[in-house]
């Protein structure tokens, strides 16, 4: 038998600029691994319209985030890299697992019941369907690995449920996928409520660092950052959730190892704690920053790699809803 070659795809919404819990959680193993599989790096503007966006400034962000892939360091010779809306076959696969997937099943996603709590009726139907379109990204490209943040494990989760459901229904089509996390990393939570994941919707800006914020700006909320009662600069994910936290984010930023940043706070102040992980936060998106510059400066470029990102990504979902039409019963022959 002819292995199956490891196919990788992930994607990040335009509803916001990237935060470092973004980057630790995914786009940071993203650089890593790029070269180990063949890749697909998404811009999901179709997710992100799921709650109201402002058209022309979703535009300008898909940009910026198609050049924040490139300042993390992906590479596009080597991965694909697009815009989901350019690829009409995610939308149409979208609706077609849609009709597959139970209610009973979309209501269980804590994604949509934490959305479903603050919106209340008002809740859109295109959040509750959520996840049939971001099954429908993954299983277009018969996806193998799926590198995400916590948070999205649960969605990758009932992507293999819809790949097994629609392979038993209508004939083997899909590859199950497995999620990729972060062993350390996967859940990068809030600077001011360290129970809550950061994120890009948090009320609280002080709580989120943008992979845009200015040296001073990181400084200033890295010094406001909740801590934990007593002194110790210790782990204990349960116990001490904010220290936890903010030492997760240290060994990211420096690539040293937890217990190498306790010893080397062991006995020192959150003050200095704190400052030693502000320089460090620093020092690890100076480097994206300068480069998401140089990206955003030249349009054109910009143009070139999303354009050859959408023709090979076209190519290859086209064939596959060929065979899903086919198989579903979808048109004329
Ligand atoms: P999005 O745009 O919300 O987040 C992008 C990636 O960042 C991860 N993430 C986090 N990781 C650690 N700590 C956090 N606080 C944190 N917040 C976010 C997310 O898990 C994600 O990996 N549904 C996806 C986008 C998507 C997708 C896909 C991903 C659509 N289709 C297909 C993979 C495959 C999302 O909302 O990402």
């Amino acid at each position: 038998m002819v292995a199956m070659p490891e196919l990788l795809f992930s994607g990040v919404k335009p509803t916001s600029t990237p935060h470092i819990g973004n980057y630790i959680g995914a786009l940071k193993q993203w650089a890593e691994i790029q070269h180990r599989y063949q890749c697909l790096f998404c811009i999901v503007d179709l997710h992100a319209i799921t709650v109201p966006q402002d058209p022309k400034e979703m535009r300008e962000r898909t940009l910026e985030i198609a050049a924040i892939y490139l300042a993390i360091g992906l590479d596009p010779k080597r991965c694909t890299l697009f815009v989901q809306s350019e690829v009409h076959e995610h939308a149409e696969l979208g609706w077609i697992l849609g009709t597959l997937v139970k209610m009973s099943e979309l209501e269980r996603m804590t994604q949509y019941k934490d959305k479903a709590k603050v919106k209340g009726e008002n809740v859109g139907a295109g959040l509750f369907n959520y996840p049939s379109l971001m099954a429908a990204d993954i299983l277009l490209y018969d996806t193998t690995v799926v590198p995400v943040g916590e948070d999205q494990m649960q969605h990758v989760e009932l992507t293999r449920m819809l790949a097994r459901r629609f392979n038993s229904t209508f004939g083997e089509t899909f590859v199950e996928p497995q999620s990729l996390v972060q062993k350390v990393g996967a859940r990068i939570m809030s600077l001011q409520e360290p129970t809550k994941k950061m994120s890009k919707s948090d009320e609280s800006a002080s709580g989120t660092i943008m992979l845009t914020d200015s040296p001073d700006v990181i400084r200033k909320k890295i010094s406001r950052a909740v801590t934990d009662s007593g002194t110790d600069i210790t782990y204990d994910a349960i116990e001490r959730p904010a220290i936890s936290n903010l030492l997760t984010i240290f060994h990211h930023a420096t690539g040293k190892p937890i217990k190498e940043i306790e010893a080397e706070y062991a006995g020192k102040g959150y003050a200095d704690f704190k400052k030693g992980l502000a320089e460090s936060v620093v020092e690890m998106l100076s480097p994206i920053q300068k480069k998401l510059d140089e990206f955003k400066s030249d349009p054109g470029e910009l143009a070139r790699i999303l354009d050859a990102g959408r023709d090979a990504a076209q190519e290859m979902a086209a064939k596959k809803m060929k065979v899903v039409m086919e198989r579903v019963g979808l048109g004329r022959k």
